[in-house]
């Protein structure tokens, strides 16, 4: 009962933040409809993905966790125990299980950590306890440990329903990984580790006075972008992703505590971005919990823009992005 699998990070393009209330929240239920990337790196040794190994045994006395070599405790074991217990039900094994994991880039930093991790997790420990379900109720199982892991269940766009209770909060894919061409130059302005995880950032979302607006928006501009993504507009698509980025972080710096996560260099990037589109070059800007850029280009311009975001004071290293597949069990596993 061993199996692994590999999984992506996403970018969203609108973006979730805040849960509702009004459900238990170990469901991660999102405040709205969400819409996202899910992308491969392709720089040599950073492909934005998180490899997990699971093996579930009578033989195990409890649960084993290990992340890049660290025996995993507290709030993160918990989520991981979350998706497994949820599995183990509908299984119907109570085995306790070894896991291991590993990220090729910095967890916690804004780059979507959560959502390859959790993705990885549900994938591999479904396989390994012989259930076989659609990606939406897999997608459905990854929510309970990120929300955002629900959408890189699948490769590609990806459109996922905030929904009203745990059937109808799922993600399901708009299109494949060559329907849209739609790339991103990541501009890495720091890896740390930031001070407020998204995890405690959505239990502030509903102390920003614009926090209804923005669910509101956010509905709206979902459905708009999965038919502009079916479409090609690039232009439109851009435009409004850069909207809802921009709500999102209004939401953050209004709430109480008030949440900042940009620094000076991303400000200096955003204002990059504005200046190379009047001058002609497609791009737009999309920015998660954290300082680091999203800039979204398509493939044409993607080496121009990597060069041009390379050289902005601030900026430590860039990472070019495309469409990455659906997440997938390998027969590669870590022990
Ligand atoms: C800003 O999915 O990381 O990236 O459910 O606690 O894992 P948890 O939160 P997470 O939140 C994502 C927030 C975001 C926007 C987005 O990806 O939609």
């Amino acid at each position: 009962m061993k199996s692994s699998a590999i999984a992506h990070s996403n970018i969203a393009l609108v973006k979730y933040w805040g849960r509702s209330r009004h459900h238990d929240p170990s469901l991660n239920i999102p405040l709205n409809d969400t819409v996202s990337m899910t992308k491969y790196g392709m720089t040599d040794d950073i492909h934005l993905q998180t490899h997990t190994t699971i093996e579930f045994s009578p033989e195990y006395n409890e649960d084993i966790v290990s992340v890049r070599g660290h025996e995993i405790t507290g709030r993160h074991l918990e989520r991981i125990i979350n998706v497994i217990d949820e599995l183990r039900s509908l299984a119907k094994i109570d085995y306790r299980f070894k896991m291991m994991s590993q990220n090729d880039f910095p967890t916690q930093a804004g780059l979507a950590s959560s959502a390859s991790a959790f993705a990885a997790l549900t994938i591999a420990a479904a396989d390994a306890l012989g259930l076989r379900f659609s990606r939406e109720n897999l997608s459905k199982i990854a929510r309970l440990g990120s929300g955002s892991a629900a959408r890189s269940i699948h490769g590609g766009f990806v459109y996922c329903y905030g929904g009203n209770s745990h059937e109808t909060s799922y993600a399901e894919q708009i299109c494949t990984l060559d329907c849209f061409d739609m790339h991103a130059v990541i501009a890495v302005v720091d890896s740390a580790k930031k001070e407020i995880t998204s995890d405690e950032g959505h239990h502030l979302a509903h102390t920003s006075p614009f926090n209804e607006f923005r669910i509101e928006k956010s509905h709206q501009q979902a459905q708009e972008l999965r038919r502009l993504i079916l479409d090609n507009d690039f232009d439109a698509v851009g435009a409004i992703a850069e909207a809802n980025c921009l709500y999102m972080h209004a939401v953050m710096m209004t709430s109480q505590p008030s949440l900042f996560y940009w620094q000076p260099a991303t400000l200096n990037i955003i204002k990059t971005i504005q200046k190379l589109r009047k001058g002609g070059l497609p791009c737009y800007f999309t920015i998660d919990a954290g300082p680091n850029v999203h800039c979204l280009v398509q493939s044409k311009n993607m080496h121009e823009v990597q060069k041009l975001i390379g050289q902005i004071e601030g900026v430590k290293k860039t990472i070019l992005v495309k469409p990455a597949e659906d997440a997938f069990v390998t027969g590669d596993h870590l022990f």
